[in-house]
């Protein structure tokens, strides 16, 4: 019994002086999983069986024979054909269709033609999951307008590289990385981007070089950082510094609008 006591002490003192002697930055990010509306939302698709007829991520809808088209899809430009601003996106998740297309002749003539029709979800979702449904929808479907010519810029930069296939789509994070500290590439909406991004210098050395000073100085980071299969590639030869501030001012626009 004295034994065991004394292993469940030494055990505690080691971990004790493990977690003291990491550094203050490393012991901060290691916390529970992040979570924010769009990450929510996309599981929520899945759950409820969105992706069976939208496609993976919405972006590849069945083919329907009644009608010779596809299901829409949420990305691609598509979405502006059939809803306008998020209460419509609300109204097609609750009724199947929005009250607008409801009530027009020539889209009620091209529904009855449809063999695939979209399902009301009114009686299965709660209304929070809703709202991070139309929140995840509105991100893949990439309407909402950016105001700011720079962030404009910066959201132009991130679809030509298409930063958001690991960053997960609008920035929300999540895509498994085996052998990372969280085990997910993280994103730009929450507290791991203000952790791992701490001023405008660091992110350059991000987008250009692939890593930061703060954590080559790091041993603790660098295990992760070795470890981890997918990495942050370097964009030096392919972005400038002024591109990296135009990609700045997208993700604050992101954090800003969502
Ligand atoms: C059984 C197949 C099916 C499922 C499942 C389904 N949809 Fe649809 N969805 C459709 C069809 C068909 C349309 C086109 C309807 C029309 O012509 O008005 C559509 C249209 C839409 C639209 C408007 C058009 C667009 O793509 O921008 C949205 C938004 C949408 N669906 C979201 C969802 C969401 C969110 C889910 C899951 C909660 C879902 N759908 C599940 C078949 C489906
Ligand atoms: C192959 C996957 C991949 C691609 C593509 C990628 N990144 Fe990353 N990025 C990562 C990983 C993994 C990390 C985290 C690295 C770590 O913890 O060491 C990261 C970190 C970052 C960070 C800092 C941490 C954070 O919260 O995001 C920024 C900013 C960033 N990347 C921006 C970009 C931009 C901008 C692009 C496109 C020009 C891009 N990334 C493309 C994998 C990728």
């Amino acid at each position: 019994m004295r034994r065991a006591w004394a292993w469940l002490g030494t055990i505690m003192l080691v971990s004790i002086v493990a977690w003291l002697g990491a550094p203050s930055g490393y012991r901060a990010y290691w916390r529970w999983q992040e979570s924010n509306p769009v990450r929510r939302g996309a599981e929520i698709a899945a759950r409820a069986g969105c992706f069976a007829c939208h496609g993976p991520q919405g972006m590849r809808g069945l083919p329907d024979p009644g009608s010779g088209e596809t299901v829409p899809t949420w990305d691609g430009g598509v979405p502006m054909m059939y809803v306008n601003g998020v209460q419509e996106v609300r109204e097609y998740i609750l009724d199947g269709v929005s009250r607008r297309r409801a009530e027009s002749v020539s889209a009620r003539a091209e529904r009855e033609k449809a063999a695939i029709h979209m399902p009301a979800y009114r009686d299965v979702l709660r209304n929070h999951e809703v709202d991070d449904l139309v929140t995840y929808f509105m991100a893949v479907s990439q309407t909402a307008p950016v105001e700011d010519p720079q962030a404009a810029r910066g959201r132009d930069l991130v679809r030509q590289h298409r930063c958001e296939s690991c960053h997960g789509t609008g920035g929300s994070g999540g895509v498994p990385n085996p052998g990372s500290l969280k085990g997910y590439v993280p994103g730009w909406l929450g507290e791991d981007y203000t952790e791992l991004v701490r001023d405008d210098a660091e992110l350059h050395q991000w987008v250009l070089e692939g890593g930061i000073e703060r954590f080559a100085r790091d041993r603790l980071a660098g295990y992760f950082l070795e470890r981890q299969r997918l990495h942050m590639p370097t964009y030096r030869t392919a972005l400038a510094p002024e591109d990296a501030d135009a990609i700045g001012a997208y993700i604050h626009w992101l954090r800003v609008k969502r």
